[in-house]
């Protein structure tokens, strides 16, 4: 099936049964979010979507070799994601053997987008929605929305750090269960610039962590090297406080010391907007992934 994603894979009974539960999750009768979780389905992948997965991989390691923090290199060992073949997210081949003894985290098959109550409910049991669906090769340099080379590749290396682990699944907690717009968009930036597009600080040198750095061959080298990205120190209220761009190169980068000022940081805010805002909600919020 060239030219588009292997619908196949998600347009069954189940993935619009799951896309629903997803879409409802906080309305009465809609409190399970494991009911937003499909099954992988992995004879739905083609020769062509395994190819995709071996081309991406082997470009990007070669880059992450030198430039990906050494949390994520491990991590990625440690699960043992390899070139070989497309992940599984089930079975005794599957990434979540691994994570499972690591850090308790999990990946589960998701059929597209989660709202965000939806995602931050998944993240709060220290599971991750993960798109099942690989990008058509001729869009291998970019896709719009995530696909399993984002989520896998990119995030779940990450979950195998037990001071990440923490930091993600307490994120979780906090996004889920606060219900002021204020403190939901500066949980937004704090996520974009960190999970999605953070840098971290390894041996005096600028190494990447970011999903959407790493599971990006363009926006990593130009994370690394241009002289027209702006890398600042972290610091969580300057963080909360920037507004972020879409679809083009960021501008702006946050550069953590270590996980655990991620992780601490993190802890601190969350105590804080608890204490604040005890009440769980369903707000509307964007998608994230
Ligand atoms: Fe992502």
């Amino acid at each position: 099936m060239n030219g588009c994603i292997n619908h196949a894979m998600i347009d069954g009974a189940e993935a619009k049964a799951a896309q629903f539960a997803a879409d409802h999750f906080g309305e009465p009768g809609c409190d399970d979010i494991t009911k937003a979780y499909i099954a992988q389905k992995y004879e739905g992948y083609s020769a062509e979507n395994q190819e995709t997965w071996q081309t991406l991989f082997d470009r990007q390691m070669e880059y992450l070799a030198d430039h990906a923090s050494s949390t994520y290199l491990l991590g990625a060992a440690s699960i043992n994601l390899v070139r070989d073949f497309i992940p599984y997210l089930e079975g005794s081949k599957s990434v979540n053997i691994f994570l499972k003894q690591l850090t308790g985290w999990q990946s589960k098959g998701v059929p597209g987008y989660l709202p965000a109550k939806s995602f931050f409910a998944c993240l709060a049991r220290r599971e991750f929605p993960t798109t099942v669906v690989i990008r058509p090769k001729e869009d291998i340099d970019y896709l719009p929305e995530p696909d399993i080379f984002h989520d896998i590749f990119g995030h779940v290396p990450l979950h195998a750090d037990p001071t990440f682990a923490d930091f993600l699944q307490t994120y979780g907690k906090a996004a889920l269960l606060t219900n002021d717009p204020h403190h939901t968009e500066r949980l937004a930036r704090l996520f974009w610039f960190t999970v999605e597009f953070g840098l971290i600080r390894e041996g005096g040198v600028n190494k990447l962590y970011g999903s959407g750095l790493i599971s990006s061959p363009g926006e990593s080298l130009h994370a690394i090297t241009s002289s027209k990205v702006e890398r600042r120190p972290f610091d969580l209220e300057t963080v909360c406080n920037t507004p972020f761009e879409i679809d083009h190169f960021q501008p702006i980068l946050y550069v953590l010391d270590s996980f655990d000022q991620l992780r601490d940081a993190m802890n601190s805010y969350s105590n804080r907007l608890l204490s604040a805002s005890p009440k769980a909600g369903s707000s509307t919020q964007p998608a994230y992934n």
